[in-house]
């Protein structure tokens, strides 16, 4: 028996550290995220080794902070639930490790969660501790066309038992899922994907380029409301059919255990271009200075020696790459849902959004408002008509990039004039968490499906791919 259900979560797969402790996979008593932005801030991605280190910092003191943010023991929980793939080899191990290393000690069963996986749940998370709230609005309210405060959208009468169309878009991953609910569990279909970049790996690299912060993401949806949409004129060009593999064979675990081949060229992104388009512009209208002088201003502090916006930038999609000599250690920030902060948060976008604001000349938030509104659009394009080629009368779009206000409105109008469903989680439920992994194991824990006793990182780790 699950007992009272509480599952302690941890998600350690990338460059946010986080513990939760979520209730029946619809009731969260505690969120903790500790960031490490400040320390890859300075070199405009996220560094492996450092990551890993960081999480090693973080681990205790984020997941003592979530007990104590619930107010409960170790003694108290029913299962410890860790994401055990995708993401960075040894920034997963960090978790993986604890999170066995507790069960063993308190004889609790450890349930291993994907990543994507979670970020689907995480919406229905947000949809279920949402609902009460809906219904004592009262019969006059209309989800459908009044999004809620937080950033939520729901949409009319939804109906949990049919099919789902999911789009996890984030700093890893640009994927679309049909997700089928089948007995209280939820089973995954991987129905389209970038062939290159990532919709987040993108906006970070765009932003990069323009001399804004890391991750990009935030800046550029801070900046693009003061730009004109339509000023330079991006598209996407429709994804030849297997024109990705160039009749050759996969060699990369990831690309054969997703066979991109199959999939319908239609539900497939490419990202890499529009980012060289950005480039090739900047280029061209001699922007390249401006930049710099932009990322001069902004990050003032920046260690001698720490690579610019000019410097290569080093990817999460490459992490065999050198260690840079480790910088010490940036205070980390651990946010939790009562607002817990026991460090200064490093400056984000709503604090220097009119110091930024000020640096952008008008051609290039019209360049950054063009880049959002090309990004959404394709993004737009193809979620919808995956969903209306499958069936599905839901939309459920998940991951960092689903912070993103643009996108947000923009799939609300698009949904209400489609009569579709569009649901999101709220912002900080968007980007990486571990409620969202604690949610994921509830099932899991009803059926007994635990991790065997050898569970170790698998950073390719798939979803939906091969049923
Ligand atoms: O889901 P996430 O936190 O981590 C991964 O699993 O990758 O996503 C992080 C990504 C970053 O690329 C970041 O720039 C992007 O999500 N992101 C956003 C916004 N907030 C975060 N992209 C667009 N608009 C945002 N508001
Ligand atoms: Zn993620």
């Amino acid at each position: 028996m699950p007992g009272r259900g509480l599952i302690l979560g941890i998600e350690t797969s990338c460059d946010e550290t986080a513990a939760a402790i979520v209730q029946r996979g619809e009731h969260t008593l505690s969120s903790v995220v500790a960031s490490q932005i400040a320390t890859h801030a300075r070199y405009g991605g996220v560094v492996p080794e450092l990551a890993s280190r960081e999480h090693l910092r973080a681990i205790v003191p984020v997941v003592r902070a979530a007990l104590a943010e619930a107010h409960l023991a170790l003694a108290d929980l029913d299962a410890i639930a860790v994401t055990s793939g995708p993401g960075l080899a040894g920034a997963l191990l960090v978790g993986i490790t604890y999170a066995k290393a507790l069960a063993f000690a308190q004889s609790l069963p450890l349930i291993a969660v994907n990543h994507l996986e979670g970020h689907i749940h995480a919406v229905l998370l947000h949809e279920r501790e949402s609902e009460p709230r809906l219904a004592a609005k009262g019969t006059g309210f209309s989800p459908y066309f009044e999004a809620p405060k937080d950033g939520g959208a729901l949409a009319p009468e939804s109906n949990p038992a049919e099919p789902a169309l999911a789009l996890v878009a984030s700093g890893g991953h640009t994927h679309l899922y049909l997700a089928r609910p089948a007995h209280g569990s939820w089973t995954y279909s991987l129905v389209g994907r970038t062939v290159d970049d990532a919709a987040g790996e993108a906006y970070d690299k765009v932003a990069k380029l323009l001399g804004l912060g890391y991750p990009g993401g935030p800046w550029v949806d801070a900046l693009a409301r003061y730009g004109d949409p339509h000023a330079v004129p991006f598209s996407f060009a429709q994804i030849k059919p297997k024109a990705h593999l160039a009749g050759k064979t996969a060699r990369t675990k990831a690309a054969r255990t997703a066979p991109i081949a199959r999939l319908d060229p239609r539900f497939m992104f490419s990202f890499s271009g529009i980012k060289t388009a950005v480039l090739r512009y900047v280029e061209l209208h001699d922007m390249r200075g401006e930049a710099q002088a932009r990322a001069a201003r902004l990050y003032p502090a920046k260690p001698l020696g720490a690579p610019g916006p000019d410097s290569e930038t080093r990817e999460t999609t490459h992490p065999h790459q050198p260690t840079p000599s480790a910088p010490p250690s940036a205070p980390f920030v651990l946010e939790g849902r009562e607002g817990i902060s026991v460090n200064p948060s490093p400056p984000r976008p709503p604090q220097t959004r009119e110091q930024a604001l000020a640096l952008c000349p008008q051609p290039t938030l019209d360049l950054i408002a063009s880049f959002q509104h090309a990004v959404v659009g394709d993004l737009m394009k193809k979620t919808f008509a995956a969903a209306e080629s499958l069936g599905a009368r839901r939309i459920l779009v998940t991951g960092g990039v689903a912070a993103n206000r643009e996108l947000r409105a923009r799939f609300i109008a698009e949904a209400a004039a489609r009569g579709v469903q569009v649901s999101f989680p709220t912002p900080s439920l968007s980007t990486d968490n571990a409620a969202m992994i604690a949610a994921a194991a509830w099932p899991r824990l009803l059926a007994k499906e635990f991790a065997p006793p050898g569970l170790t990182a698998d950073p390719s780790l798939a979803l939906g791919v091969g049923d």
